[in-house]
């Protein structure tokens, strides 16, 4: 499959490269193409690196990995071709961040939600939020044998299964968390895993693991 991913970042940079191991076509999008060619840090090979109008247009799916204060600019500027699964992997700020005040926040809405407002021809699934980049890129992804539980939520039965599969292809475990508007849990997650990333200090990995069994009812 080909995936379009947007941001050259510590977590598209992780997307992709994690992807283009499993044997998918990635396809990474930057503003500035020329400049993250010259730059120190190297794009993995095997990755193909573009403009994000031709990630937006060459990916199946597109897996958007930019700071929530750049994602709403590249969303409306882009022509993203209809019916594009848009995996949505950002972490807008919470009410207690300095940008707290966004629209998202006044209309209630989640991120996630947001984002399906500003590509209403998408797909939205969220997921990919709460897993860190450095898990993502890493060789080996398993804690002892463990996969790190990876929530999906969107409203479209179809995409979610193809990110589900996403997911699985990179040695995580897919948690089906409902519906988009789930997206506010996911995101509260993402928070709370980056908040007890700091607290666990440099050098370690964090990754989480949702235990379930089914429930007897009387
Ligand atoms: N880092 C993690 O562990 C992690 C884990 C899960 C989710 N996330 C989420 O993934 C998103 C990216 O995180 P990151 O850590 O990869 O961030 P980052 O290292 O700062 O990279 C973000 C990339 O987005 C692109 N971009 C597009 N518009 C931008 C703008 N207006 N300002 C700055 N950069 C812009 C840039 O690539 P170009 O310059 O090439 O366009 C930049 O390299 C965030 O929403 C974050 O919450 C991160």
């Amino acid at each position: 499959m080909r995936i379009g991913v947007i941001g050259t970042g510590k977590m598209g940079r992780a997307l992709a490269a994690a992807w283009a191991r499993a044997g998918h076509q990635a396809v990474l999008g930057s503003r500035n193409p020329e400049r993250v060619r010259n730059a120190a840090a190297p794009i993995d090979a095997g990755i193909e690196l573009c403009s994000i109008a031709e990630a937006l247009r060459a990916g199946e799916v597109i897996a958007l990995a930019t700071p929530w204060h750049g994602t709403q600019a590249i969303l409306e500027a882009a022509a993203m071709p209809a019916g594009r699964i848009l995996i949505d992997a950002t972490n807008p700020p919470g009410s207690a961040h300095p940008d707290g005040a966004t629209d998202h926040a006044a209309a209630a809405l989640s991120g996630a939600e947001q984002i399906a407002a500003w590509a209403p021809n998408g797909r939205v699934v969220k997921t990919l939020n709460a897993v860190a980049a450095r898990i993502v890129g890493a060789e080996n992804r398993l804690f002892e044998g463990r996969r790190v539980t990876v929530p999906y939520c969107g409203d479209d039965p179809a995409a979610k299964t193809t990110v589900a599969e996403l997911i699985a292809a990179i040695d995580l475990e897919p948690y089906d968390a409902g519906p988009l508007r789930s997206a506010r849990y996911l995101e509260s997650l993402g928070r709370a895993m980056a908040g007890m990333d700091i607290a666990a200090g440099r050098g370690r990995d964090l990754g989480f693991s949702l235990l379930q069994r089914p429930t007897e009812r009387s």
